[in-house]
C-alpha cells in the first residue's frame, strides 16, 4: 500500500494532510507513505521531521502521483498557474483520492474523477453517525475554526472582553452575538465565554437552544408562527419560508445594534450560505464593531464580506477570511491527519496491512463519490434529479 501526501496547491492552504504523527500510525498500519519535500512548510514541519516519522520525501507532484496507490489530499485537487501544476492531469485510473473534495459545488471534477476512473472519497460526506464521530473531518476543522474567530474579533476589536472593576472604574463587558450554532458557532460561543463577553446567539434549529444556554449563553428567540420545519433527519438546517425570514431580519436587526462583535457561522448544505447581516443592519452597528464571516467558503453570511479581506464600514470591520482552518494550520492538520487515520484503519485490514474495502459499510457508502467509471454517490445524485 502506497500512500502518497502532495503538497497543497490551493491558494492560502497551509496544512498538511498527515503530519508526523498520523505518518507514523499509516506506516506501523503497513503503508510506504511518500510525502512531497515542503508539504508540510506551511504548518512548521520540516521534511526531517517527516522523514523522522517514517515518510520518503519525493521532490515534486508527479513523483508522488505516479508512486501513490492513494493520495490523502487536504483541498481537492487544483492548478497551480505560476508553475502549470496541474493535479487532475497526473490523477491515475484506479487511485483511490481522499480529501475535502467540496463536491456539492464541484460537480464537473466529481465527474472527471468518474471518467478517469478515479475513486474519490469525500471527507465532507463522512456521515455525522456516532461510529464515524472520530472521522468527522467537518466537526475536528469547523471546532477550530470557531475558536480562531474569537480569537481574531478580540485581536482587532479595540476593547477588552470582559468585565473588569477596578478602582478607576469598571469596564463592561463586550457583547457577543453568535450567528449560526453548529459546531463552530457552539465552539466561538465557549471560547467568548472564556475571554469573559456577554454572549447571546442565534440558529433557526430550535434543538440548539439548549446547547446554546448550557454554555451560559442567551438563546436569541425568532417566532416560527408558521411553524417552518428548520431541521432535516439528518440534523442540519433547512432553507426557511420567505415569512420566517423577514421575522428573522427584524429579531436581528434589532439585536445587532446593541452588540460589539458578531460571529455568523451560518450554512445550508449543499447551498451558498444565507445572507443574515444586510448592508442597512451593517451601517446601524457601533463604530468600533467587529463582524466575522467564518462562512465565506460558501459565500457568507454578510452582504458586504469580501473574500480574504477585511474591510471598513463606518468604523465596523468585516473579515472575510475564506480558510479559518488554515489560520491555525499545525492543530487543524494534526487533527485532519488523526481524521483520516481513522477512515483508513476502516479500509486496511490490520493483519495484511492491505487494502480491504467493504463497500456496503455506511461510513464508506456515504463518502464515497465515483467508482468503476461512474458517480456513485447518493446525495449528489439525489442533487440531480
Ligand atoms: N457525529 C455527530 O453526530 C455530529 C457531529 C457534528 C455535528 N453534528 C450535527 O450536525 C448538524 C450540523 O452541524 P454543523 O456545525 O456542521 O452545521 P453547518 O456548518 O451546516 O451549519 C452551521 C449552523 O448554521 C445554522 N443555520 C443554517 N441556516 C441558518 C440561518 N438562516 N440562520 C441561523 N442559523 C442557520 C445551522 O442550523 C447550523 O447549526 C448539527 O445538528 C450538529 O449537531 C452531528
Amino acid at each position: 500500500m502506497k500512500i502518497g501526501i502532495p503538497k497543497e496547491l490551493t491558494s492560502g492552504e497551509k496544512r498538511i494532510a498527515t503530519p508526523p504523527d498520523a505518518i507514523k500510525k499509516l506506516v506501523n498500519m503497513g503503508a510506504e507513505v511518500f510525502v512531497q519535500a515542503g508539504a508540510g512548510e506551511g504548518a512548521s514541519i520540516s521534511d526531517t521531521e517527516l522523514v523522522e516519522s517514517g515518510a520518503k520525501i519525493l521532490e515534486d507532484a508527479s513523483a508522488i502521483y505516479k508512486t501513490a496507490d492513494i493520495i490523502l489530499k487536504v483541498q481537492r485537487p487544483t492548478v497551480n498557474k505560476a508553475d502549470g501544476i496541474d493535479e487532475m492531469s497526473m490523477l491515475r485510473e484506479d487511485t483511490i483520492l481522499i480529501g475535502m473534495l467540496s463536491p456539492h459545488f464541484n460537480k464537473p471534477q466529481v465527474e472527471e474523477y468518474a471518467r478517469k476512473g478515479v475513486v474519490a472519497i469525500s471527507m465532507e460526506f463522512i456521515p455525522r453517525i456516532s461510529r464515524a464521530q472520530s472521522m468527522d473531518a467537518l466537526s475536528s476543522q469547523s471546532n477550530i475554526a470557531g475558536y480562531k474567530a474569537v480569537i481574531e474579533a478580540a485581536s482587532i476589536f479595540g476593547r477588552i472582553f470582559p468585565m473588569m472593576m477596578t478602582a478607576a472604574g469598571t469596564v463592561t463587558p463586550a457583547k457577543v452575538l453568535v450567528l449560526g450554532a453548529g459546531v463552530a458557532g457552539l465552539q466561538s460561543i465557549a471560547t467568548a465565554k472564556r475571554l469573559g463577553a456577554s454572549v447571546s446567539a442565534f440558529d433557526v434549529r430550535p434543538a440548539v437552544k439548549e446547547q446554546v444556554e448550557s454554555l451560559g449563553a442567551k438563546f436569541v428567540q425568532v417566532e416560527n408562527i408558521g411553524g417552518d420545519n428548520a431541521e432535516t433527519s439528518g440534523g442540519y438546517a433547512r432553507e426557511m419560508s420567505d415569512e420566517y425570514k423577514e421575522r428573522q431580519r427584524e429579531v436581528l436587526y434589532n439585536c445587532i445594534k446593541t452588540q460589539d462583535i458578531c460571529i455568523t457561522t451560518a450554512q445550508i448544505p449543499g447551498q451558498k450560505a444565507p445572507i443574515l447581516i444586510d448592508r442597512e443592519m451593517v451601517h446601524e452597528m457601533k463604530s468600533g464593531s467587529v463582524i466575522i464571516d467564518l462562512a465565506m467558503e460558501t459565500g457568507g453570511n454578510c452582504e458586504l464580506s469580501e473574500s480574504d479581506k477585511v474591510i471598513d464600514i463606518n468604523g465596523v470591520k468585516v473579515v472575510g477570511y475564506q480558510n479559518w482552518p488554515a489560520l491555525v494550520p499545525k492543530d487543524t492538520s494534526s487533527l485532519y491527519g488523526r481524521n483520516l487515520v481513522n477512515l483508513m484503519s476502516l479500509i486496511v485490514d490490520s493483519e495484511s496491512g492491505s487494502l480491504s474495502i467493504d463497500w456496503d459499510d455506511e461510513i464508506i457508502k456515504g463518502a464515497l463519490l465515483t467508482r468503476n467509471g461512474s458517480v456513485v454517490n447518493q446525495l449528489l445524485r439525489e442533487m440531480e434529479s
